[in-house]
């Protein structure tokens, strides 16, 4: 069980979640002194308003806190993940019929982290919350998905390197009995990973393939590609710093990749799973790849490199060619891979690309059901020729700055062939600025709605 839940009902504290119109209800069934004191103290039953609620002995017996009218959902679902922030140490539990017991539980919950790693100081709030009937046997491997998701992501790049990043694979694979293989180096030229090897030998942190398997050999085979880029510089078409700066979390993908996986375990799904995670550093040295550069990938196309920036789509692209080898039932990558994907639909929404109808359809359910809001873009075959090259099969980049996701996305799509079903995530992997539920820092994206797929098609 994560720490963030408690086992035991007794002595939780009550919340209240109200709204206008259960307010008076529930004003009458409480201690008359508490909703005075309330009152006297400025609560009102709107959204994101608060009170304390003290007994007769000056106790803490209860908490009040404003969520958004049942008839006109609010403009944040996550709301009473402000709890945690406002509340002393303790343990808590949701009081009265639920709404939505699971999204209130794991609002609570996301808003109980805190990337404690480097400081020395004891600022960890001890906070726990009585799971909430309801909230799905699953909540625990969720809220512990999301922490690993987001201490990967938070993790800074100089602990958290392609090497950190395997260590990550390998601890969580020791809990769920899976195996990992790891291609090192030099290596990745013997075993045909050119472009793997390309973005990543000028790193002085060697460059890897991280290959984790688990599950029945004869069960549906579902394989899931994270970008594992532990920082990127933009190569030698550098990035400016303002750009540069936060690409710690260039390695999101990888994360939320580890983090489906973890769920994916957890659940005991009917799946063989594997992960296959480039991890590399985008560096600058002398024998760092150039613009111009042709590459010849695994799949047999060669590749012009346009621009040294577009890095995750070559370590992808090689790493997608292996995943498609064995015919998966479901290949599934994700990535931090592009600014364009922000500026088309901001922090909080990821586009996924598929030419799978059904399964956009089902994505798109499951990401409403768990809030994990995903929203589709076009495979916009058109757009193809943007990447065409005057001297090799393809480029890296488009000519014209256009459509940068999607034609990312179309990339992408030239190294998976055989594949039943192919799904692409470009994720941001991080919040900008603290929101219920969604501390500042890295975050976790698109890998509960996937779950939630997998789970209903491979119980
Ligand atoms: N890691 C970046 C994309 C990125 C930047 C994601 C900022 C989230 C926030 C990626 O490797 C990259 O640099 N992409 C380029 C592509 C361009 C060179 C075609 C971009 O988006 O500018
Ligand atoms: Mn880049
Ligand atoms: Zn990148």
């Amino acid at each position: 069980m994560h720490p963030v839940l408690a086992t035991s009902e007794t002595k939780a504290v009550p919340i209240h979640l109200v709204d206008r119109a259960s307010w008076p209800g529930l004003r009458e069934t409480l201690d008359p002194a508490a909703v005075a004191f309330a009152e006297a103290a400025g609560f009102e039953p709107r959204p994101g308003r608060h009170a304390l609620l003290p007994s007769a002995e000056g106790a803490l017996a209860g908490v009040l806190f404003g969520v958004d009218p049942q008839d006109r959902p609010g403009r944040d679902p996550f709301l009473p993940g402000r709890l945690p922030a406002l509340l002393p140490a303790g343990t808590y539990r949701f009081e009265g019929p639920l709404a939505e017991p699971r999204l209130a539980a794991l609002a609570f919950a996301l808003g109980a982290y805190r990337f404690t790693r480097y400081r020395s100081g004891n600022d960890r709030t001890e906070i726990h919350l009585v799971p909430p009937d309801g909230a799905g046997d699953d909540l625990s491997s969720v809220i512990e998905a999301a922490y690993l998701a987001r201490d990967l992501v938070n993790t800074p790049s100089n602990e958290m390197g392609p090497f950190e990043l395997e260590e990550a694979t390998r601890t969580l694979a020791a809990k769920h009995g899976a195996t990992v293989r790891s291609i090192v180096g030099d290596a990745l030229l013997n075993d045909d990973f050119p472009l793997i090897h390309a973005v990543g030998r000028s790193s002085a942190r060697a460059p890897r393939l991280i290959d984790l398997t688990w599950g029945d050999a004869d069960a549906p085979k579902v394989t899931l590609v994270g970008k594992g880029v532990c920082f990127d510089t933009g190569g030698l078409d550098l990035k400016p710093e303002s750009a540069m700066r936060l690409m710690k979390k260039d390695m999101g993908g990888a994360a939320n990749v580890l983090a489906a996986a973890h769920m994916i375990m957890s659940r005991g799904l009917k799946v063989r799973l594997r992960v296959l995670i480039p991890a590399v550093e985008n560096a600058v040295s002398g024998n760092a790849f150039r613009p111009l550069d042709v590459y010849r990938s695994r799949k047999g196309l060669t590749v012009e490199i346009g621009n040294t920036d577009a890095e995750g789509r070559l370590v992808l692209a090689d790493a997608l060619t292996l995943a498609d080898e064995e015919v998966p039932d479901l290949l599934v990558d994700m990535g931090t891979l592009t600014g364009a994907a922000r500026v088309a639909l901001g922090p909080d929404l990821p586009p996924f690309y598929t030419a799978d109808d059904a399964l956009a359809a089902a994505l798109a359910r499951h990401a409403a059901a768990e809030h994990d809001p995903l929203w589709r873009m076009p495979l916009w075959a058109p757009y193809d020729a943007m990447l065409e090259s005057k001297v090799a099969d393809i480029d890296n980049v488009a000519t014209g700055g256009f459509a940068g996701s999607i034609v990312c996305a179309l990339f992408l799509q030239r190294f998976v062939s055989a594949a039943k079903s192919w799904v692409h995530f470009d994720i941001f992997a991080w919040t900008p600025a603290t929101k219920p539920g969604k501390p500042e820092g890295g975050e976790c994206q698109a890998a509960r709605a996937l779950c939630a797929l997998l789970a209903e098609r491979y119980r």
